[in-house]
């Protein structure tokens, strides 16, 4: 078999003119084959005699010259096509059992089509089952000048009668050429997310996945061949679900030596039953490839999600500055102080006033509220209409915070309706921060939900929201569902909790959407087409905060990262309030002080902070971020942002502890910056450093920062000179 499909790739591979939008999906004279190319990679895939289709090659575009490729079925199946070249058995994207029993499946090549879905060449590819009603259609976006390509597959039931169940749909897998190869994924915990490991793979499945809703890492993985780990050369196979339910990446590294990886849905505890004429679709999952190593990875994924990805109607508008109340008030929030709070906001030069937690009724602790989104009288006598007046009087837009998911079970709203929670009868409903969560599969949840934010954003000028999200999931049962029903409930509830944003951002497209989970514990890119930011974590600590932005935005574009600057500090370390600041503005700065107490000094420095930040966040926000020196390698951070005409830059220096004089570590240390991001013929100034310097030399001889001591932060502006 195999020696067939070399064949027919020999043939088919003298590529002829036949070629879709961009020259990127380039179709084969039998119009069978097709290699898909972007800047630097290749996908190949193809249809052999048998009517397989075949995924032959990913990797370096260079190599598409040599025709074939190593051989394994683009969809793989429970069933016929499963095992291959030795491999044993490959992990599935689909798995179904038909109404009489059949486990197994068996596809063959239908039809195939090149189309455009947003704005991108789109290669579909359809197959039939050879005798049962089952078509599945797998979709190849080709983004050719990210270096990436989206898999996503849709599977119908195209019978009369009978369901049929579908136990497993992955989103799609590519496979690796046999090689040694290390991992390197995100996971992490409340206060710590993002935290990158690095592992071999080894024989075997490494997987990678979440199975409560919460994912304070990210779906996000690089693979690369062992020891070419450069921070800027190398081949580095990536990738992410934008999914924001369960979802799971599985890397199988099998005894010959190739790798698979595949990732989707997690259907852990979960199954669909398509009716007939019914159909499923996967979520999309991005994969990539680059020969600039990890900083060709940020390059690709932030420009992609900068440039393609965020809400259209505030993808290129500059981020405000922001006040958060939660660290200066928690629940304890009313008029007269939120109003004094917005006034010294406002000197300080803020320009989005946005309260937090504890505004509506009945919410003085995290006991009790959730769910009855109304404001609470007994803070707000007048209502938040006349509050909102006065601070848009100050010259300030006003943000609000939200929960939609959640109910406390001491609320009207779970009193009149306890059926509306997930839970499973002659079960403990279990409860996380005193609150359990709403099941939105329902409609009657979604109509609840829908109804009282779109009358909060009608009746008032709130122009921020902060959707919060803190319990996992727990108790996913659906009792009143039709029992054969009830296994899909999490998809079902994605779907709707999707449709519920983007009915109120269309309803209301002047408002910023902050997606917020306990801080980072629901970030991925499905998220990030939607919301306009993210609160990373609850963690403002600024050294813990310098190493999860170091990660963040490794993965995912400054405008999107929320900091703010906070008293209390996870290690009562007393930190700097410039340091505080200079770290808060890697990011779309933020002030959570309880800013009514500050002296003049403290208002100085702010003030000073907050206009320097207004000055440099074009660059910060539209450009690109290189991370020069990252703490996880040393005890300082650098971080470049350039803007995309590359004449303008902002250098972000952070010295975290002090190494002892001439320690191993110290002596190790290079004293060296070499820049990135320049243009090599244009002359440069820095802050701080006299006369001017080429583009090259600062990137190739580089230059030595004047910063001493622990805790010493600074932020140097590099400006052409004409
Ligand atoms: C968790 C969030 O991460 C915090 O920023 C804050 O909004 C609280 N919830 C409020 O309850």
């Amino acid at each position: 078999m195999k020696k067939a499909f070399l064949l027919l790739l020999c043939g088919l591979m003298a590529i002829f003119s036949l070629t879709s939008q961009n020259n990127v999906i380039k179709i084969g004279n039998d119009g069978k084959s097709w290699d898909i190319v972007t800047h630097s990679s290749g996908y190949r895939i193809a249809v052999d005699a048998n009517g397989d289709v075949k995924a032959a090659y990913y990797g370096s575009k260079t190599n598409l010259e040599i025709p074939g490729g190593t051989v394994a079925p683009e969809i793989q199946v429970r069933g016929g096509n499963a095992t291959y070249m030795g491999r044993g058995l490959l992990l599935p994207a689909i798995e179904a059992v038909f109404p009489d029993g059949v486990r197994e499946i068996e596809l063959t090549y239908k039809t195939s089509e090149i189309s455009e879905t947003d704005g991108y060449p789109t290669l579909k590819i359809v197959q039939n089952d050879k005798f049962y009603p089952l078509e599945v259609s797998s979709f190849i976006r080709v983004l050719p000048e990210y270096d990436m390509i989206e898999k996503w597959v849709e599977v119908v039931n195209t019978g009369k009668k009978g369901d049929i169940r579908i136990e497993n749909l992955m989103s799609g897998s590519v496979f690796l050429p046999k090689d040694a190869y290390e991992l390197t994924h995100y996971s992490g915990i409340w206060g710590y997310e993002f935290i990158p490991q690095t592992t071999k793979l080894t024989q075997g499945t490494k997987t990678i996945q979440v199975k409560d809703f919460k994912s304070y890492g990210a779906s996000t993985f690089m693979v690369r061949p062992e020891g070419e780990n450069d921070k800027y050369t190398g081949k580095v196979w990536f990738g992410l679900l934008s999914y924001s339910g369960n979802w799971r990446i599985d890397f199988e590294k099998f005894f010959t030596g190739q790798v698979q990886i595949i990732g989707g849905m997690n259907f852990w505890d979960q199954e669909v039953n398509l009716k007939p004429l019914q159909k499923l679709a996967s979520p999309r999952m991005l994969f990539g490839y680059t020969e600039k190593g990890t900083e060709g990875v940020t390059i690709c994924l932030t420009s992609y999600a900068r440039e393609k990805l965020l809400p259209v109607s505030h993808r290129d508008k500059i981020r405000p500055v922001l006040y958060n109340s939660w660290y200066a008030t928690t629940f304890n929030v009313n008029e007269e102080h939120q109003l004094a709070l917005a006034k010294v906001a406002k000197e300080l030069g803020v320009e989005m006033f946005v309260i937090d937690d504890g505004w509506f009724k009945g919410r003085v602790n995290d006991k009790a509220g959730l769910g009855d989104w109304t404001v609470d009288k007994n803070k707000f006598p007048n209502g938040l209409k006349p509050m909102i007046e006065k601070i848009n009087n100050m010259g300030l837009d006003f943000g609000i915070w939200i929960e939609p998911e959640m109910v406390n079970p001491n609320s009207d709203l779970y009193r009149a309706h306890p059926d509306w929670v997930f839970h499973f009868p002659n079960r403990q409903r279990i409860e996380g921060r005193n609150q359990l969560m709403l099941n939105l599969a329902r409609e009657d949840v979604y109509q609840y939900l829908y109804k009282y934010f779109h009358d909060l954003l009608k009746e008032n000028n709130i122009k921020f929201i902060k959707w919060d999200m803190n319990k996992p999931l727990t108790n996913p049962g659906f009792p009143s569902a039709p029992i054969d029903e009830q296994r899909s409930v999490r998809i079902k509830y994605v779907e709707n909790l999707y449709r519920l944003v983007e009915t109120l951002r269309k309803e209301f497209p002047d408002v910023w959407f902050e997606n917020c989970s306990s801080g980072g514990g629901r970030i991925d890119f499905a998220m990030m087409s939607r919301f306009d930011f993210n609160w990373v974590s609850d963690n403002t600590d600024p050294v813990d905060r310098i190493f999860l932005h170091d990660a963040y935005l490794t993965l995912f574009p400054a405008n999107t990262m929320i900091s703010w600057v906070t008293q209390s500090e996870w290690h009562q370390q007393n930190l700097p309030l410039e340091y505080k600041f200079d770290v808060s503005m890697a990011g779309v700065l933020g002030v959570g002080y309880d800013i009514t107490k500050w002296d003049d000094r403290q208002k100085k420095i702010a003030t000073e902070k907050i206009a320097l930040y207004k000055a440099i966040r074009e660059i910060v926000q539209k450009g690109d971020a290189y991370r020069i020196v990252s703490p996880f390698e040393e005890n300082r951070s650098v971080i470049q942002y350039v803007d995309k005409n590359r004449r303008k830059a902002a250098l972000f220096a952070y010295n975290i502890a002090d190494y002892p004089n001439n320690s191993v570590k110290e002596n190790q240390q290079s004293p060296v910056i070499k820049l990135r991001g320049l243009l090599p013929d244009v002359q440069y100034k820095i802050d701080d450093f006299k006369g001017t310097f080429t583009g090259k030399y600062l990137m190739e001889v580089g230059i030595t920062l004047p910063l001493q001591g622990a805790y010493k932060s600074k932020i140097y502006v590099i400006q052409e000179v004409k």
